[in-house]
C-alpha cells in the first residue's frame, strides 16, 4: 500500500509509543515508524507484553501494529525515509555540572538533532513533543541549520498533555492539542500540516496554535499549575489535622466555587510521576537564569510542599506506631505513582519503602502492575522486601497497611478478611483517602487518613 504520510517518531516511550498508536488508528493512509536506542523497549513494543500499560491500548496497538505502526531499530534509515520527524525522547533533570538537580538534561535531545541532521537527505519537519525548556527549539533550528546542501527544516513545537493511566482517552479526546510554529510561509505550511493530520479526528476549534515559544512554556506551567493545586490541598491537610477539619468537607466547599473548580483538589500524600518534580523544576531554573529570583522561589515552594508532604506521612506512620518500626511488617498496597499505570518514576512510594526499611521495618508490596518497577526501583535497598501481587497474601501478618496508590481495586477489598489476618492492633495509613475509614475502624484497625482526624481505638 502507498502511504499519504511517512511519520516517524524517535523515543518509544511513555509517549512515544502510545501518542503514534493513537495517530495510526485514526490516520490508517499514514505509515507511522517508532523507533528507540534501547533494542529491548522495541522488542516489547513488538511482543505480547508492552512496555507501556495503559488501559485500552493493547487493543490500538494489535489493530494497527504491522499494518501502518512498526516499531524499528534502524534509527538512521529511518530517518532519511521518513518526512515527518516526532522527537520524543527523554529529558530528565540534570544531575551533574551546571544547573544541576534542577535544569533539563538535554543530552537525549541534542544527539537526535544531530542524527536527524546527519541523516536526512531530504527537507523534513521536525516536532518537539518531549517537554522541554522554553526557547530549545532555536537550539533544534541551530543545529538543523548545519545540514548540508539544500535540505530545509520546519520546527514545530507539539507538547503532549496526555496523563498516563488515561493516555488513550486523552489522547482520542484531548482538551486541546497545541502546534507552536514561526510566522514564516515554511512555518505556517508546516503548522498547517500537524494540523492536518489532527484533523483527522480532534475537532478544529480544539485545535490551537501559537508562537513556539508560548508553546514549550505552556506545557511546563500547565504542569506547574496541576501540580501546584496538588499542593495547595495538601498544604491545608496539615492543618486540617491540627484543628479537626477534614480535607475532603474543605475540598468539597471550595472546590463547587466555578471559578475554582474541583479538579485535582484531593489530598494525599503528594504527586510523583517522571513529569511534575521534573518540570517545575525546569521552570525554577529558567527564572532564576533570567534573574527571576522571586518566581523561582514561588514555585519551588510546590516541590518542597510535596516531599513535606510525604515526610509528615512517614513521621505519621513512626510516631502512631509507639516509635518503633523495627522488625514489623508493613504491607504497601499500590507502588505505581497512581492508578491504571505500572509507572513508579518519582513515585512516593519510593521515598515512603526506603524510610521504612530505614527503620528496620520489614516491607511488603502489593501492586497490580507495577512490581517489576517496584523491584528495580528498590534494587540495592538494605533490608527486607518481598513482592506479592495478592493484597490479601500481602497483608497477612502484617501490623500496618499503607496505602499509597488510588487503584480501584483497593476500595474493594474485604478489610474483615484482611484485618482478621493481620498482628493486632492492627494500623491503616490510608495515604490516598481512599476507602471508607469509619467502616474499618468498626472492624477494629486503627485508621490514618490524611487531612482529616484519626480513628483510633487507643485511649489518650
Ligand atoms: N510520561 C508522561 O506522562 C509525559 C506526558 C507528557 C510529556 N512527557 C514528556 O515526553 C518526553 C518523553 O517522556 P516519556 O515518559 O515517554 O520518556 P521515556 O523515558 O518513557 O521514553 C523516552 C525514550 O526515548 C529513548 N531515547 C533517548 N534518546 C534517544 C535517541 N537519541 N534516539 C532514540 N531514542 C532515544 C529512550 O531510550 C526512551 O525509551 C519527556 O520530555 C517528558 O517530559 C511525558
Amino acid at each position: 500500500m502507498k502511504f499519504k504520510k511517512k511519520i516517524l517518531c524517535i523515543g518509544a516511550g511513555y509517549v512515544g509509543g502510545p501518542s503514534m498508536a493513537i495517530i495510526a488508528y485514526k490516520c490508517p493512509d499514514c505509515r507511522i515508524t517508532v523507533v528507540d536506542t534501547n533494542p529491548n523497549r522495541i522488542d516489547a513494543w513488538n511482543s505480547e507484553d508492552l512496555p507501556v500499560y495503559e488501559p485500552g491500548l493493547d487493543k490500538i496497538v494489535k489493530k494497527t501494529r504491522g499494518k501502518n505502526l512498526f516499531f524499528a531499530k534502524d534509527i538512521e534509515n529511518q530517518i532519511k525515509e521518513n518526512d515527518i520527524i516526532f522527537v520524543s525522547v527523554n529529558t530528565p533533570t540534570k544531575t551533574y555540572g551546571a544547573g544541576a538537580d534542577m535544569a533539563a538534561d538535554l543530552q537525549y535531545w541534542e544527539k537526535t538533532a544531530r542524527q536527524i541532521m546527519k541523516h536526512s537527505r531530504s527537507s523534513k519537519i521536525v516536532i518537539e513533543k518531549s517537554t522541554l525548556p522554553v526557547k530549545t527549539a532555536l537550539a533544534m533550528e541551530k543545529i538543523l541549520a548545519s545540514a548540508k546542501g539544500k535540505i530545509k527544516f520546519d520546527v514545530l513545537s507539539n507538547p503532549e498533555f496526555m496523563a498516563e493511566g488515561t493516555a488513550v482517552s486523552d489522547l482520542e479526546n484531548p482538551d486541546r492539542v497545541l502546534i507552536g510554529s514561526h510566522e514564516t510561509k515554511s512555518g505556517l505550511k508546516a503548522r498547517a500540516e500537524l494540523i492536518g493530520i489532527y484533523a483527522r479526528w480532534v475537532p478544529l476549534e480544539k485545535i490551537i496554535t501559537s508562537n513556539i515559544w508560548s508553546s514549550e512554556l505552556s506545557k511546563l506551567v500547565a504542569n506547574a499549575f496541576l501540580a501546584q493545586r496538588v499542593s495547595s490541598i495538601n498544604s491545608i491537610s496539615a492543618l486540617c489535622e491540627k484543628t479537626d477539619a477534614d480535607i475532603s468537607e474543605v475540598a468539597k466547599a471550595v472546590g463547587m466555587d466555578s471559578r475554582i473548580g474541583d479538579k485535582f483538589l484531593k489530598a494525599g500524600i503528594g504527586f510523583g510521576g517522571s513529569c511534575f518534580k521534573k518540570d517545575i523544576l525546569n521552570l525554577v531554573y529558567l527564572c532564576s537564569y533570567y534573574g527571576l529570583q522571586e518566581v523561582a522561589a514561588y514555585w519551588e515552594s510546590v516541590v518542597k510542599i510535596n516531599e513535606y508532604q510525604q515526610e509528615r506521612f512517614m513521621a505519621n506512620i513512626l510516631n502512631s506506631m509507639f516509635s518503633t518500626l523495627a522488625g514489623k511488617k508493613i504491607c504497601i498496597l499500590g507502588f505505581s505513582f497512581k492508578a491504571d499505570t505500572g509507572d513508579t518514576r518519582e513515585s512516593p512510594a519510593i521515598y515512603i519503602s526506603q524510610k521504612l526499611l530505614a527503620e528496620h521495618a520489614e516491607v511488603i508490596i502489593s501492586d497490580p502492575k507495577a512490581l517489576k518497577n517496584a523491584a528495580i526501583d528498590l534494587a540495592g535497598i538494605k533490608g527486607t522486601v518481598k513482592y506479592i501481587e495478592d493484597p490479601y497474601r500481602a497483608a497477612a501478618g502484617c501490623h500496618a497497611l499503607v496505602i499509597l496508590t488510588d487503584w480501584d481495586l483497593y476500595q474493594k477489598l474485604d478489610f474483615q478478611k484482611i484485618y482478621s489476618s493481620m498482628v493486632k492492633p492492627a494500623f491503616l495509613f490510608d495515604g490516598r483517602n481512599i476507602i471508607d475509614h469509619k467502616k474499618c475502624f468498626a472492624i477494629g484497625f486503627n485508621v490514618y487518613p490524611i487531612g482529616k482526624p484519626a480513628l483510633s481505638h487507643f485511649k489518650n
